[in-house]
């Protein structure tokens, strides 16, 4: 059984539809997600979390004692005091390793007398990851670990990731906005845009998905704005992406190379912003 498996998931709010995704988190690899603010990853995770209720559609997870959470704001109480909230939550589990935790906490400058509501956003990330860790997980799902925290942190928190990855039987999945943790990191990627997944596999085919095409304003024809996505114009000329099915239409004398993960997110965040 897959860690994650959502088929067919759909979540109506007002202004926003989370549009048929059917998806699947893999064991023995590290998922990316990504996609622009507010295109629904939180939404999709919190779903598969079972944290959103679904209008339609379904979500089957491994046990949620196998799984180990850092969410984008930290789900504790603000008022309570960091050791006593390790207390309670260390007696839920079978397992628990106050070495791990403590070796994040201890990274994070994070005492047993702080309290939640005076922990820095990169220490509340710590400490969650220090709580995920701590029961050892056999999934990890993650909601923008990286975002708070600083070059050292982030460089820990990866180092952190390929070490848990380094057990076949474990998985992660992690939402992110910076691109070079995912190069760094990501053996698969997902990509939603405005409520719908819209690339999904090995990052290099989910790269290799896309052709960066550059060429002369003579040769923007209409057919080519019609395939191109996130094309930018200059006086001088163009550059746009298209999709590695599409490349076979363009001419010989358009430059074609291989885009890098963040002109794929940019160019397909741009298409969604203009629509
Ligand atoms: N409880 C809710 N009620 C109404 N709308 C919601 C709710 N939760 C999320 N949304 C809407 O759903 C959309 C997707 O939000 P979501 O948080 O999933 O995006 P995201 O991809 O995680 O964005 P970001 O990169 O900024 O974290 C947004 O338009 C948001 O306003
Ligand atoms: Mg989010």
């Amino acid at each position: 059984m897959n860690p994650i498996t959502i088929d067919h998931l759909t979540k109506r709010y007002a202004g926003f539809t989370l549009d048929d995704v059917s998806l699947t988190i893999p064991t023995g690899y590290i998922t990316g997600f990504v996609g622009a603010n507010g295109a629904g990853k939180t939404t999709t995770i919190k779903a598969a979390l079972g944290m959103v209720r679904p209008d339609s559609g379904s979500v089957t997870t491994w046990d949620k004692a196998r799984i180990g959470v850092v969410l984008d704001t930290p789900p504790f109480n603000p008022q309570w005091r960091i050791g006593d909230m390790i207390k309670a939550l260390a007696a839920f589990y079978p397992v628990w390793s106050g070495d791990v935790l403590a070796e994040q906490l201890d990274r994070g400058g994070i005492r047993a007398d702080h309290m939640v509501k005076d922990l820095s956003r990169g220490m509340g990330m710590r400490l969650q990851m220090g709580l995920a860790l701590a029961h050892a997980p056999d999934l990890l799902i993650l909601d923008e670990p990286t975002s708070g925290l600083d070059p050292l942190g982030r460089s820990e928190l990866r180092d952190d990731l390929a070490e848990f990855i380094t057990d076949e039987r474990h998985a992660v999945w992690f939402s992110t906005h910076i691109t070079s943790d995912l190069e760094r990191l990501a053996d698969n990627l997902v990509i939603i845009s405005r409520g719908q997944i819209i690339a999904d596999g090995p990052l290099d085919e989910v790269r290799a998905g896309f052709v960066k095409a550059q060429g002369t304003p003579d040769q923007l024809t209409s057919h080519l704005r019609r395939i191109a996505h996130g094309l930018v114009e200059t006086a001088v000329g163009w550059e746009a992406l298209v999709a590695g099915s599409d490349a076979t239409q363009l001419s010989a004398s358009i430059v074609c190379s291989e885009p890098t993960i963040e002109e794929i997110v940019v160019a397909v965040a741009k298409e969604a912003h203009h629509d």
